[in-house]
């Protein structure tokens, strides 16, 4: 039984749901979202802020400041809160609502940034932060694009709990935001005593595999400028996900009462494309859940939000209603069909 006196102490290392019901093939995906926080952004935020006090940057006085499009300054809020420090997150108008309400709810000031610059939302979210520590020296940036901390969470944490959980490892899905959870697994595994395929997914439209930019509109993957922690020589394959098919994978693992945020269903859904198109015998895949679904429900799971943006294709019209599944469906009855997916996908 549990017992702790501070939210950090708590989190979930060893939930995976095994896929093969649901999508026709085995793909354990670690759940992320089971902490105080509610992603896998707790990690990071505790080893960047534990880093900076022992470096000395972090006084009593200060004021943390972030660029974040919502876990991590949620994640921020809770240690702030926590350790009595204050927190300053600058976010964008693509925030979920429900994000900023918890940051506030925790004690934070959040910032919104209602239009974008030339270098994206993120351009301007960043020219906002460097302008605030310029003016008044008490700001400490943590900057989760830049700072080691953030690989070094996920290579301390993150990948060491699946080599506990999967000694025989073969291929590892990883969603590349700042790149910080996939820097630090594929760190690790490269020192690892077998070889691990690392895939990292992306969103279509983003840019941080050198792809063109485009409209992206679900938080957490992907980003508008190149991500600095990034080392592509760690990474064996880059699998580019349309958001419809995010969408697609969100709400079919939702209609099997699993819950989970968008940039699963970014990694889902590459992955499966991955697995439609390998030998998968024998073969021992994980991928990561960043979070869980309920920060999404006003956008992700609303059905007013997704036609205005994604038009009717958007739902697929072949899948059965909810609650209409014949109890016995065997699951290679219910394999993706490789039509539903347009991936892009690139090898090193
Ligand atoms: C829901 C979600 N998934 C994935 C990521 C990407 O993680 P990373 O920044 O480590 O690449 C984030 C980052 O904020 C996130 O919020």
């Amino acid at each position: 039984m549990p017992v702790i006196s501070v939210p950090q102490a708590f989190n979930e290392e060893d939930l995976y749901v095994d896929l093969r019901p649901i999508f026709g093939h085995s793909l354990f995906l670690k759940c992320e979202g089971f902490n105080f926080a509610g992603s896998i952004k707790l990690k990071t935020a505790i080893e960047m802020v534990e880093t900076a006090e022992r470096d000395g940057v972090l006084k009593p006085e200060s004021v943390i400041v972030e660029s974040s499009s919502g876990n991590l300054g949620v994640a921020l809020s809770v240690i702030a809160a926590s350790k009595g420090y204050r927190f300053l997150c600058v976010t964008d108008s693509r925030c979920n609502l429900a994000t900023r309400l918890m940051m506030e709810a925790l004690g934070s000031q959040v910032h919104v940034i209602a239009a974008q610059n030339a270098r994206g939302f993120l351009g301007a979210r960043l020219d906002y932060v460097r302008a605030l520590c310029d003016s008044d020296d008490r700001y400490v940036w943590l900057s989760q694009y830049t700072n080691p901390s953030n690989w070094k969470a996920h290579y301390r944490r993150t990948a060491p709990e699946i080599a506990r959980g999967f000694p025989h490892l073969d291929v590892l899905f990883v969603g590349a935001g700042t790149t910080g959870t996939l820097m630090g697994c594929a760190r690790y595994f490269q020192e690892w005593h077998r070889p691990v395929r690392i895939v990292a997914i992306d969103s279509v439209g983003s840019v941080s595999f050198g792809g063109p930019p485009g409209r992206r509109m679900i938080p957490g993957l992907g980003m508008s400028v190149r991500p600095p922690l990034l080392d592509e020589a760690y990474v064996d394959e880059v699998i580019h996900v349309e958001e419809v098919n995010t969408i697609r994978a969100c709400r079919r693992l939702a209609r099997r009462g699993f819950l989970f945020g968008g940039s699963t269903g970014t990694v889902v859904s590459g992955a499966m494309g991955w697995l439609d198109q390998h030998d998968t015998r024998d073969l021992t895949a994980v991928a990561i859940a960043a979070d869980l679904g309920e920060r999404y429900l006003d956008t992700l799971y609303q059905t007013n939000w997704l036609q205005a943006l994604y038009g009717e294709d958007v739902f697929d019209s072949e899948e059965p209603p909810v609650g209409s599944r014949p109890a016995d469906t065997h699951p290679a009855d219910e394999a993706p069909r490789p039509a539903d997916r347009q991936h892009r996908t690139r090898s090193r």
